[in-house]
């Protein structure tokens, strides 16, 4: 178990009052990331980047990360506390708010963290929400998981991980990641393309996705492969209740052998980050 984090409450002004050693981390952690993410990251992902612009010294207030964002495909950055109910999380999803949690980790986890802290939800999240297909992706997951009931909410979870936290791009250049979750760890983009290291790779199929299940506290064993964010927009114009209701009735897959190597106590596959 981790250190206990507690979202910061914006003053009168809506600013949040983060201390001088909470830039710094975020000063530490973005000038390293932005290294690493280059030519591993896609397309997308960097010029999204280029276009937030966001400081290398100081936590961006989410007011601000908003009104680029606005002008570019309608969303907003929503300041929350360190965990809010399913509804809430998905709401604002439908609402093209992006929920961001508004504290950031200590120096002590500064390369692992369960929880999603302000540095993964903008670094890993925002820079591709400037994009069309991938904003409208999360809208529409959004609506569509508002709308299932908690067994079917646990199986559509699956594909957000698998895609928004934790997807691969093929592209003419080569493998990319877009996966927010990633992208905003150093060990992990480095590990995601390395393929000494073996992680296991394969094209998206939206029926094993439903039915495999995860860990949230450990580097990913497997990940899943699509070819463009039109790709992933188009995944919601299949009957996706009706594919989820049929991944329940087939059953889950059992987890990667990797998943069983550490203890399972930490299994935990319907947080949404
Ligand atoms: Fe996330």
């Amino acid at each position: 178990m981790g250190y206990q984090y507690l979202s910061k409450q914006p003053d009168a002004n809506g600013i949040v009052p983060y201390t001088p050693e909470e830039h710094d981390t975020w000063k530490c952690l973005i000038n390293r990331q932005k290294e690493v993410v280059k030519h591993r990251a896609c397309d997308e992902f960097i010029r999204g980047l280029e276009l937030l612009d966001l400081p290398l010294d100081k936590i961006p207030q989410n007011h601000e990360v908003s009104e680029k964002l606005k002008s570019l495909t309608g969303w907003s950055v929503a300041g929350v506390p360190a965990v809010i109910p399913a509804e809430e999380f998905f709401g604002l999803l439908a609402s093209k708010q992006f929920p961001a949690a508004t504290f950031i980790r200590i120096p002590e986890e500064l390369d692992y963290l369960e929880e999603p802290d302000i540095f993964h939800e903008i670094f890993g999240h925002c820079p591709l929400l400037t994009h069309p297909a991938y904003a409208d992706f999360m809208q529409r997951y959004g609506n569509l998981a508002l709308k299932a009931n908690k067994k079917q909410r646990t199986r559509l979870f699956r594909l957000f991980w698998y895609t928004i936290e934790f997807g691969l791009l093929k592209t003419p250049q080569g493998l990319k990641i877009y996966g927010g979750g990633i992208l905003s760890s150093k060990a992990e983009t480095e590990y995601a393309l390395d393929k000494n290291k073996g992680p296991e790779l394969e094209n998206l199929n939206i029926q094993k996705v439903l039915r495999t299940p995860f860990r949230i506290d450990m580097i990913q064993p497997n990940y899943f492969l699509i070819h463009s964010f039109d790709q992933l927009y188009e995944l919601l114009d299949q009957n996706i209740m009706g594919l989820v209701d049929e991944a329940i009735l087939l059953g889950d897959l059992p987890y990667h052998p990797k998943f069983l190597q550490k203890e399972v106590g930490g299994v935990f596959d319907d947080h949404p980050c």
